[in-house]
């Protein structure tokens, strides 16, 4: 009977393109999603772009776009890219959809009537400028245990301490620099810590589905007691608003897994399918790939929601561990990343990178290595030495002397063939064919390797794969089919040892199906097969069948594309300097290295000051706390400072060209605060802000976060 799965990868955030980690775990559920698939086995796989929450938000606000308008344009690069790398998702859709909405609102409105909903008021930090709640990431202050400046308001990267937001001494907005102000809130939140709920995801957990390191680290979670969940954030938020709680908003941790349902209903529904009726198959598996890093969410959060909204829970969680990049390249030239849009644009082969993973992949949360070195050894001596080379050992001949057409003597006429030849072809072997030892050795590993792909232990499958690679080359080694070329009267021979090897490449070529499918393709192309599937393992190829001509399959990889890989794009641009500070939730994806660039002209240091000259100078920390445009005067807006004392300072600034007003209320620069004032003609200019560059390069100055208005700079 066919399985019917429903597979997912995590959602990723709609706010940059993919970074390489992404592709490794989109090819990770591929593999697996396309070797069930190569069995017969009905699958589902969706993904969808997770498109709410407030980096994006603040993201879209800061380059003055639409959430809707930023979402849209990262979606159009992901969907490129996942095609690109093969992956074989039969929907990529978005929690920003009718259809999340509505699932959403549903699943909250049962888990309400089921009492898993609770109602507290909540005392949160509120940006007086900004005219938000904060979430935690975008609170910084003094770490309240060990008293190390700039920690984020969740935990101090010092000394590993959590705490509240609220516990920060002198804590300040990351966004606008403002002193927050607690705010009190009515949230709602789920009762994770409900007992029946405890119950369910201790037997949930811990019932040998999990991966075993990953069933530990959830019980240690349990035994130390669960907190209730706050699904709810205030308005101004991109999200999903909540049933009969307007300008509340669900967090969007709680609308992105949804975001698995929206995007398998928006699938089904375009096929004509019930959704509902989907899931209520009981044969249905649904089964999550995600990242060590946000467990938590999905064996916790996740299928309580499921449970207590009566609907089906997953079955599993597959967890894989990190991407890291190693090697000597990688150290010789810091900060380089691989960049998969790079990775395609300069041309490397997607097939590549794809047989990497897998080589390298199994069902631990283990991080991955990328090292530059191992890539180009295992693509040029494995995949291309090993594998692609047994192809193009026999395809000369067939092509050239028997005009594609393969041996009308039947493989399994080895043990006759054997006496018109020299060598040992086959020991008798227990099989009913009397294939020939290798043909039946390559043929018996079929299960094993299955075995291998279904338990997500790619890198034992691609071990098994290519040391059969190896035994087949051994036996071309032996047979020596050039030598038996040059002897007359032999032609049978040769044509049947030549078919003999394209059918055990054929073989392997099934074996790497699911990891490398457009050279399976391309196999089957050359081969003149339909689609090759798992059972095909035991059905060889037509005697007499006709084969079109070779084409070469995998090409080598020159260390020259990995340098360039690895290069910085020569036509590499700055990032244009932000707006506003932006901590993003997600990892930025980090771009090559940059050269930093310089100004056309640099104008030689000045005359020598002494200290004392310098000193005089009071230049202090200001927060712009207003600014104005000046009628009549298109160069200057008239900016209001605090600058700690008592009364606010005037300042007119030559900044209008460059910066409009909404750009600079709330942040802070500085300013020289004992120049004698001026009288202008729209009013009295109370010192100065310094900026760098003249017309329209104009760049204000700024201090790093934690700097506070009135702050003397020495
Ligand atoms: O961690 C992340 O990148 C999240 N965007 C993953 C969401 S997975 C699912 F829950 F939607
Ligand atoms: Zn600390």
């Amino acid at each position: 009977m066919p399985r019917k799965l429903f597979v997912t990868t995590a959602l990723p955030y709609a706010n940059a393109p993919f970074h390489i980690g992404h592709i490794m775990e989109y090819v990770q559920a591929d593999i697996w999603v396309r070797f069930q698939r190569l069995q017969g086995h009905k699958v589902n796989f969706v993904c969808a772009d997770d498109a709410h929450g407030a980096p994006i938000m603040l993201k879209a606000e800061a380059e003055g776009v639409t959430p809707e308008e930023l979402v849209a344009k990262v979606a159009e690069s992901h969907r490129r890219d996942y095609q690109r790398f093969g992956i074989s998702f039969d929907n990529f859709y978005s929690t920003h959809s009718e259809e999340n909405r509505e699932l959403s609102a549903e699943i909250f409105l049962a888990l309400q009537k089921a009492g898993f909903i609770e109602t507290k008021t909540i005392e949160q930090f509120f940006d007086p400028v900004k005219k938000m709640f904060l979430p935690d990431r975008y609170i910084k202050g003094e770490c309240p245990k060990c008293g190390t400046k700039d920690q984020y308001g969740d935990s101090c990267e010092n000394c590993g301490a959590v705490y509240a937001p609220t516990d920060l001494k002198n804590p300040y907005s990351a966004l606008t620099g403002a002193k927050p102000v607690l705010k009190k809130s009515d949230h709602f939140f789920f009762k994770l810590s409900d007992p029946r709920c405890v119950e369910f995801l201790r037997a949930w957990t811990q019932d040998g589905k999990l991966q075993p390191e990953v069933a530990n680290k959830v019980r240690e979670w349990l035994d130390s007691g669960l907190n209730d969940w706050d699904i709810t954030r205030d308005a101004p938020y991109f999200g999903i608003e909540i049933p009969n709680a307007p300008e509340k908003y669900f967090y969007v941790w709680l609308d992105a897994p949804i975001g698995y349902l929206a995007s398998l209903r928006n699938y089904l529904e375009k096929k004509g399918q019930d959704f509902a009726k989907y899931l209520a198959d009981p044969k249905v598996e649904q089964i999550h790939f995600i990242g060590k890093d946000i467990i938590y969410f999905h064996t916790l959060f996740w299928p309580a929601m499921l449970k207590y909204s009566e609907r089906k829970v997953p079955d599993n969680v597959y967890v894989h561990g990190f991407l890291q990049l190693s090697g000597e390249k990688m150290s010789k030239s810091r900060g380089v990343s691989v960049s998969p849009q790079r990775y395609i644009d300069i041309g490397l082969n997607p097939e590549w990178i794809r047989y990497y993973f897998a080589a390298k992949l199994n069902a631990h949360v283990e991080d991955m290595d990328f090292n530059p070195d191992d890539f180009l050894a295992r693509i040029n001596s494995d995949l291309v030495g090993k594998y692609v080379n047994i192809a193009s050992r026999a395809a000369g001949f067939i092509g050239k002397r028997f005009g594609g057409v393969l041996s009308e003597e039947p493989l399994s006429a080895g043990r006759e063939l054997k006496h018109k030849m020299r060598g040992n072809l086959a020991a008798p072997v227990p099989d009913d064919e009397q294939a020939p030892a290798i043909l039946f050795e390559v043929r018996s590993f079929a299960d094993a390797i299955a075995a291998d792909y279904e338990a997500r232990e790619f890198s034992k499958a691609i071990r098994q794969i290519m040391f059969l690679a190896d035994r087949v080359n051994q036996y071309v080694d032996e047979q020596k089919p050039w030598e038996i070329a040059k002897e007359a009267g032999q032609d049978a021979a040769l044509q049947w040892f030549c078919t003999l090897y394209l059918e055990l490449f054929r073989i392997l070529t099934i074996y790497l199906k699911p990891v490398l499918p457009k050279v399976a393709e391309e196999v089957e192309e050359f081969l003149g097969l339909k689609p090759l599937a798992w059972e095909d393992v035991g059905t060889p190829l037509k005697t007499g069948h006709k084969v079109q001509p070779y084409r070469h399959l995998v090409s080598r990889i020159d260390s020259k594309q990995i340098d360039e890989l690895l290069e910085p794009p020569a036509e590499a641009k700055p990032e244009p300097p932000a707006k506003a500070s932006v901590v993003a939730e997600a990892p930025e994806f980090k771009l090559e290295p940059i050269e930093p660039p310089r100004p056309p002209v640099i104008l030689p240091v000045g005359d020598t000051i002494s200290i004392d000259d310098f000193s005089k100078i009071d230049l202090r920390i200001a927060r712009i706390v207003d600014a104005e445009l000046v009628p009549d005067a298109d160069k200057l807006l008239k900016l209001t400072l605090d600058i700690g004392i008592e009364s606010n300072r005037t300042v007119f600034a030559g900044i209008r060209t460059v910066y409009t007003p909404k750009d600079l209320i709330g942040r802070l620069t500085v300013m020289v605060a004992n120049l004698a004032p001026r009288k202008m003609r729209f009013g009295e200019s109370q010192g100065m802000v310094l900026a760098a560059g003249d017309g329209n390069s104009i760049y204000l100055l700024a201090p790093d976060s934690g700097a506070m208005p009135g702050m003397r700079i020495k």
